[in-house]
């Protein structure tokens, strides 16, 4: 399972890349839209941390979206394009695959997008979990029932659990076998906690200090 940090904040990325767990960086415009910074440079700055840097095409048309695509892909060879499940969001992954450039279809909520944009050629789905739950749905039975049609019809398409709100939706996702997670800075640095690891560790510290030495 690999395990991308959904943020635009280029320190977060490099904290945690340090830690030596982190396969990708999921970017979307409101993330990006909070740093302030410039787009591109943000997008090359986490490709130096990162293999695969999620970065979402915006323009309103079916071909504007297509050329932003391409000149993302053409800044750095770790950049995935991420295109919105729409109808012509499908029609830019088709293209874009037809070019052996990578993309990540966002905004998926039905198992039914899933499969079209599995179809559609789309590297990586990712499906919000986060958001499904806000409004009284189930978000894991969703990534439950991808995965599910996934056994079936072998699809390539990774599925990566997006809008993660706790610790709790990492480990869930990992037990249905979705390939990625990505998760907020937040939740990230949650992860490696545990009361009875900080107990034991300052006890450990403590009873090495009443060690002959
Ligand atoms: O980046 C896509 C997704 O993870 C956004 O999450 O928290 O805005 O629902 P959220």
């Amino acid at each position: 399972m690999k395990l991308f940090l959904d943020t635009a904040n280029v320190a977060q990325v490099a904290e945690v890349a340090r830690w030596g767990v982190l396969d990708g960086v999921t970017t979307n415009p409101s993330l990006v839209a909070k740093e302030g910074k410039d787009f591109k440079a943000v997008v090359l700055e986490m490709c130096q941390h990162v293999p695969c840097v999620s970065a979402q095409v915006t323009a309103p048309d079916v071909e504007g979206m297509k050329r932003q695509g391409e000149e993302y892909a053409s800044w750095h060879k770790h950049v995935v394009v991420k295109v919105p499940m729409t109808v012509g969001g499908l029609e830019v992954v088709k293209y874009l695959s037809g070019k052996k450039i990578k993309t990540n279809v966002t905004l998926v909520f039905s198992v039914a997008q899933a499969i079209l944009a599995a179809k559609a050629g789309a590297t990586i789905i990712s499906p919000f979990v986060g958001r499904l739950d806000d409004i009284g749905e189930d978000g894991m039975g969703l990534i439950k029932e991808i995965m599910e049609v996934w056994q079936h019809s072998k699809f390539a398409t990774e599925v990566l659990v997006a809008s993660t709100r706790h610790p709790r939706h990492i480990v869930d996702a990992g037990k249905l076998g979705a390939h990625i997670c990505t998760i907020p800075y937040e939740v990230f640095v949650k992860l490696p906690k545990h009361t009875l690891t900080d107990n034991g560790y300052k006890k450990f510290q403590e009873d090495w200090g009443k060690v002959k030495k």
